[in-house]
């Protein structure tokens, strides 16, 4: 039983319009550390590899914490989006209306990253710290089901959230900033605040026989 109102969408309607939330982030309203709690609750159902649950929370929603991961998180955006830009006149995308959209949303997200009411880190426990070189989907996949369902938890309560991952450019640097193990590794930080209204829409995605393969290639 959530002690938060929940919107009423089907599980199909969560699904669908679960979206990147940058310029409708609420960045004035509070969000209660107990909003963040319970919907990890609901996250902390999702698989894991031999059920090892060795996943962690770094919540962050100190203004001076904040500030430090928005500031590594900035100076990547800032490099990744100066080589997309010149990519992208070199070799325009076919949906170019999209692509300029998404460049405005990111934009706007890594001026005010330090502005958003919480930060929330999932890292996952990886003995020794180093990552594998094969099956790296074997590691990620005991955090990532459990990080989108956070997302989706988060929605069904009236927060929005962005997938980011741009400040692993400086994993180290943050974990150091933050005290986290260095057999803790991050995979994911989004950006977590009410979103200015509800009522989100399906993306336009490329169509399912482009990507569809049955039985075979
Ligand atoms: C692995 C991964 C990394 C991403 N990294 C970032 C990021 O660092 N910054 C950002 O603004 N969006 C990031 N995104 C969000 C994508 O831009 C977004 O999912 C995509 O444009 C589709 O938009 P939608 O989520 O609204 O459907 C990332 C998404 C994924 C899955």
């Amino acid at each position: 039983m959530s002690e938060f109102p929940q919107l009423d969408l089907s599980a199909d309607e969560l699904l669908t319009t679960t979206r990147s939330v940058r310029k409708r982030l609420d960045l004035e309203r509070p969000v209660p550390l107990e909003v963040i709690t319970e919907a990890l609750e609901v996250a902390l159902q999702a698989p894991s590899g031999s059920n090892a649950q060795g996943w962690h929370w770094i919540v962050l929603t100190d203004p001076e914490k904040k500030r430090i991961a928005a500031e590594y998180y900035k100076k990547s955006y800032y490099a990744y989006a100066e080589a997309g830009a010149a990519a992208r006149a070199a070799n325009p995308p076919e949906d170019l209306e999209t692509a300029e959209k998404v460049v405005s949303s990111a934009t706007y997200l890594a001026d005010v990253m330090h502005e958003v009411p919480a930060l929330v880190i999932g890292a996952l426990h990886v003995p020794g710290g180093a990552l594998p070189e094969g099956n790296q989907a074997g590691v990620w996949g005991s955090l990532l089901p459990a990080a989108w369902s956070l997302s989706l938890a988060l929605r069904e309560r009236g927060l929005g959230s962005a997938w980011t991952t741009l400040h692993l450019t400086y994993e180290r640097e943050v974990a150091e900033a933050l005290g986290i193990p260095e057999n803790i590794r991050q995979g994911v930080l989004l950006p977590v605040a009410y979103t200015k209204g509800t009522g989100f829409k399906p993306a336009k995605r490329a169509p399912l026989d482009t990507v569809l393969h049955v039985n075979g290639w």
